[in-house]
């Protein structure tokens, strides 16, 4: 059985041979790639799972925010970890979590170090990145300040997010989409669309 939904993570033909290992007669996930198939394309047309959109805000991911407050230039400070965040737009009330594949991670970064394209995409040096691997769709995690990357721990491929999310390590084949910021009233702002697609690349 092969695991092929490209929201997937690696690992996921490994659990295939554990599964003819053990002679299950179901993969686990491809189970769980085909419940997120039939999801997507259950949704793909909600607001919830649509990707973001210019004028969207950007709320705290995993449920930590609470009441979907929108993030704030004042939110996140150079040197912090990398902060999840998912689109909210506010005109409708939708939180767009209804697709990983729209879930970002937040970096404050000295303006200064940013490449010119970078710069103006970012706000104040706060600049949001795809939280999904473009090797196989692992999610990324982690910031490291030495090195000016964010890594995937599945095959340690690196992106460098003052760059434009540029591949400067590991098996990634295409660089960390970007999400276009601009600030509005100290609110972090949705400026444009992703500058490439989301997700593993197949
Ligand atoms: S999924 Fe392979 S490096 Fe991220």
């Amino acid at each position: 059985m092969k695991c092929d939904h490209p929201d997937e993570p690696a690992g996921c033909g490994a659990a295939c041979n554990q599964a003819r290992r053990t002679a299950l007669k179901l993969c686990a996930g491809a189970v769980i790639g085909l419940v997120a198939t039939a999801k997507d394309n259950a949704y793909a047309n909600d607001a919830a799972s649509s990707r973001p959109q210019a004028g969207d805000r950007l709320v705290l991911a995993d449920g930590e925010s609470g009441a979907n407050a929108p993030l704030e230039l004042t939110s996140i400070a150079v040197g912090d970890k990398p902060v999840p965040a998912y689109p909210f737009d506010p005109a409708t009330g939708t939180l767009r979590d209804g697709s990983r594949l729209n879930r970002v991670l937040l970096v404050r970064l000295d303006p200064t170090g940013l490449d010119e394209r970078t710069r103006a995409r970012s706000a104040d040096g706060v600049v949001a990145y795809s939280s999904v691997c473009t090797h196989q769709g692992c999610d990324i995690t982690e910031y490291n300040p030495d090195e000016n990357v964010l890594f995937c721990f599945c095959h340690f491929s690196k992106f460098q997010p003052s760059h434009g999310g540029e591949v400067v390590g590991g098996p990634a084949p295409r660089n960390l989409p970007m999400l276009p910021l601009r600030l509005e009233g100290g609110q972090l702002v949705v400026a444009d669309t992703f500058t490439s697609r989301p997700g593993a690349t197949m």
